[in-house]
């Protein structure tokens, strides 16, 4: 365990100079060791100019998502110890389809204009109401969403500019369902202005969901009510 090491190639962007590049790191194993705890010992032991993102450290609040051997996850979540052992060298990228800032960090600017632009949350509603098991089941993997934008970034339609995405199309799907949501149709038009029939059905960013929200199957459901409605 002692002379264990974590071997990384770590995408590296310094905007100052515009230099992009990789470097290595062989970061000590220590017992629990996730992602981003490395990130952390690279930046307090090795280099302090490294970047990275996160915050609660808890697989919450979504901020951490990188690309590890070129899939999405989350940093504080993700174990070393299966990459140590394999003694392979694991790549770390930023995001894909996002805009690097620095390092590991991307601009999350288009995601939060897309939250305004699609009402990501319930208009004013007065008043009490009972969700029935059956409706919260319907509601509850959409609302277990953390906005990490790992199926974002994995989901191949995502490169068409005006295509919503899963993250956008799970939280539709989350509203549409919820009893106080007076404005059904609203929910419907904005589906479709993110172009929901341009899914490929390809289940990648189920795959990618470390929360098991399923975009990809809230995307059938959210064509079958479309369907019925129509
Ligand atoms: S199923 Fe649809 S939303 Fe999900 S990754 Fe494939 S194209 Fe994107
Ligand atoms: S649906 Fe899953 S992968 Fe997509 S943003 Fe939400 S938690 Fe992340
Ligand atoms: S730091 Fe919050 S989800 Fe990883």
């Amino acid at each position: 365990m002692l002379f264990m090491h974590l071997k990384l190639k770590v995408f590296r962007y310094n905007p100052e100079t515009g230099e992009r590049k990789y470097d290595y790191f062989e970061v000590p194993y220590e017992e629990g060791m996730t992602f981003l705890r490395a990130f952390q010992k690279i930046k307090e032991e090795i280099d302090p100019s490294f970047s990275f993102r996160a915050f609660c450290r808890a697989g919450i609040c979504g901020t951490c998502t990188v690309f590890i051997d070129g899939f999405p996850k989350l940093a504080c979540k993700e174990q070393t110890l299966p990459y140590v052992l394999s003694e392979q060298i694991v790549t770390v990228e930023p995001l894909d389809k996002f805009e690097v800032i620095r390092d590991l960090v991307v601009d999350n600017e288009e995601v939060i204009n897309r939250m305004k632009k699609f009402r990501t949350w319930i208009k004013e509603y007065q008043g009490e109401v009972r969700i029935p098991p059956e409706v919260n089941k319907k509601i509850e993997k959409g609302a277990d969403c953390i906005l990490c934008s790992a199926c974002q970034s994995y989901c191949p339609q995502v490169l068409e500019e005006e295509y919503a995405g899963p993250l956008f199309f799970a939280k539709i799907y989350r509203f549409l369902e919820d009893p106080r949501e007076e404005d059904k149709e609203f929910r419907i038009k904005e589906a479709l202005e993110g172009h929901l029939y341009h899914c490929l059905s390809c289940n990648k960013c189920n795959n990618a969901c470390p929360k098991e929200v399923e975009p990809a199957t809230l995307i059938r459901e959210l064509m079958l009510v479309k369907s019925e409605i129509s």
